[in-house]
């Protein structure tokens, strides 16, 4: 032991109280460390359900050759179900509270936890945004309480973000830092405040995901595509929601919304009647997709597919920006005019996140038949994918005709209606705001912003280094454009932003 910080060596045995989705995978990578674990679960029914899918992962693990028969079998034996807290945690050198998100719960369970844990018991919350420092403040040794968050999936994500409140002395914090590398983690340490890092990032983007679903700006499909071919991020954000349990997306966008206030916080109203009637995403069966019909979660968007192929389109360019995708049509044996005639079935032309198409399909003269044509580019990296944008006026069958076009040349696309910033760039521009924002107020810098992203929500690259790619200058513009159409004020480039943007400056070294 060393200057009173406590080695996660001395760390042997830990409870870990509540086992819904999270608290059993936290259990379940604690036992693998070699720990032993106190899983306990008052509800006994719960306490069942949570073992069972303890088993049930470490049972895939083995099925996949990741873990031998002998080794589940050890780590499971290191492991004690009871429903009992004071007898559970009698011997425990660390708790760590995983139980639901609500602060009467909580704190009950830690007054209980002030008499049945011994003096020197370190007691961790895996909360997601509550008040960690009103947990401790009621608890009779506030000193010994940090927050200690894990992300879902706990055993895959690799992102620990341990927390302290105004009473941590650092030592603990720096034992929980110490756990969490021993657990295969990588800690990042903040202070108290609603959602940390990673939360108070991912929730206001999943929410304006939600938005731009219940106002039919696209398809949760081509939501969801935006989000994995567009920005390559490992899931959609409607996907995501559903995995997380949309009654826990509910409770943290309360919390941030109380600590921040304004629109990005405030839950979408979707997201409510969803939890209304109880369908709360993969672990009930139904969210935004449906999980009891499997079919239903590869359905493409719309039959557009099925559409016929025009015979001939007019392709508007502009400074050669479409002459790759002229060449590709061409090659199908489609006409492509540089006008629209009366023989045209449809005309694209180039859409820029920062304009209106409605402009351009007016400008053509044949509005009806208009699709833009957006490719989403990341810096350096090209997905490919290309947002096919429909101004309001379109005729019925244009992203029909559009779809099919794209089908048959073989180019991912999403469909969007006409708005700034349409699918991808809406998504990710306002996030790399809130980004932005996170380190004007002096929360996490800029890598440690990235880090966590990376690590809890995998992303392949973090949003301050996404947005030096792109340029801050091009996130500005956009940006205004989409506060100008909208007149939401969260859509304001924040003052470090734009001061970044007139400078050149980057982010990220
Ligand atoms: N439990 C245990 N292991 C799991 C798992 C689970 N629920 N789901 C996936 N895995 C394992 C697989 O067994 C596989 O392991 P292997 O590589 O050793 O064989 C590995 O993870 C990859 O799984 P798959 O190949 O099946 O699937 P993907 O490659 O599609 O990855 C994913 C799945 C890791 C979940 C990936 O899609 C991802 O990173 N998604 C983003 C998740 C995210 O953002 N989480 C944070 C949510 S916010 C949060 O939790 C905060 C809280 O406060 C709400």
């Amino acid at each position: 032991m060393t200057s009173g910080v406590i080695q996660p060596t001395d760390i042997r045995e830990v409870a870990v109280i509540g086992l819904g989705l999270m608290g059993s995978g936290i259990a379940e990578l604690v036992a693998r460390s070699g720990r032993r674990v106190d899983a306990i679960e008052i509800d006994r029914s719960f306490l069942d359900q949570g073992m069972a899918r303890l088993r049930a992962s470490l049972d895939k693990a083995v099925s996949r050759g990741k873990l031998t028969d002998a080794a589940r079998d050890e780590i499971l034996a290191r492991i004690r179900p009871t429903d009992d807290v004071a007898a559970g945690v009698a011997d425990a050198d660390l708790v760590i509270e995983a139980i639901p998100e609500r602060m009467e719960l909580k704190k009950a369970l830690f007054d209980q936890l002030d008499e049945a844990c011994r003096a020197d018991t370190i007691l961790a919350t895996n909360t997601s945004s509550l008040s960690i420092t009103e947990i401790a403040g009621g608890t009779r040794y506030g000193a010994r309480v940090a927050g200690m968050h894990f992300f879902n999936p706990a055993p895959v994500m690799k992102l620990v973000e341990v927390i302290s409140t105004v009473l941590t002395p650092p030592e603990i914090a720096e034992t929980l830092a110490l756990l969490s590398s021993d657990l295969g983690k990588t800690p990042v340490q903040v202070s108290d405040r609603a959602g940390f890092v990673v939360n108070a990032l991912l929730f206001p983007y999943l929410n304006h995901a939600i938005r731009l679903l219940e106002t039919a700006q696209a398809t949760r499909e081509d939501i969801d595509k935006a989000a994995t071919a567009g920005l390559g991020l490992p899931m959609g954000p409607l996907t995501l929601l559903d995995l997380v349990g949309l009654d826990t997306d509910l409770a943290i966008l309360e919390t941030l919304q109380a600590e921040f206030g304004g629109s990005r916080y405030a839950p979408a109203p979707l997201l409510r009647k969803l939890c209304d009637a109880r369908l709360f995403g993969r672990k009930s069966g139904r969210g935004f997709y449906d999980y009891r019909r499997p079919s239903t979660l590869t359905a493409p968007a719309e039959d557009h597919g099925r559409a016929p192929v025009p015979a001939e389109v007019a392709l508007i360019r502009e400074d050669g920006r479409l002459d790759e995708l002229a060449s590709q049509i061409t090659a199908t044996g489609i006409r492509v005019a540089p006008q629209p005639s009366d023989e045209t079935g449809l005309v694209i032309v180039a859409a820029d996140p920062r304009h209106r198409v409605l402009d351009a399909a007016l400008a053509a003269g044949h509005p009806a038949d208009v699709v833009g044509v957006h490719f989403v580019e990341s810096g350096n990296r090209k997905p490919g994918l290309a947002e096919l944008v429909l101004p309001d006026i379109t005729a019925a069958g244009t992203a029909a005709k559009a779809a099919a076009l794209a089908a048959r040349i073989g180019l991912d696309a999403v469909i969007t209606r006409d708005r700034p910033g349409f699918l991808t760039e809406t998504l990710a521009y306002a996030q790399f705001n809130d980004a932005v924002r996170m380190f004007q107020d002096g929360y996490a810098s800029p890598a440690d912003i990235d880090t966590a992203m990376m690590l809890g929500c995998g992303y392949p690259r973090g949003p301050l280094q996404m947005l030096d790619e792109v340029g801050a200058a091009r996130v500005v513009s956009v940006l205004e454009a989409m506060h100008a159409a909208t007149g939401d004020p969260a859509f304001t480039p924040v003052p470090l932003l734009a001061e970044y943007a007139a400078a050149g400056t980057r982010f990220r070294n």
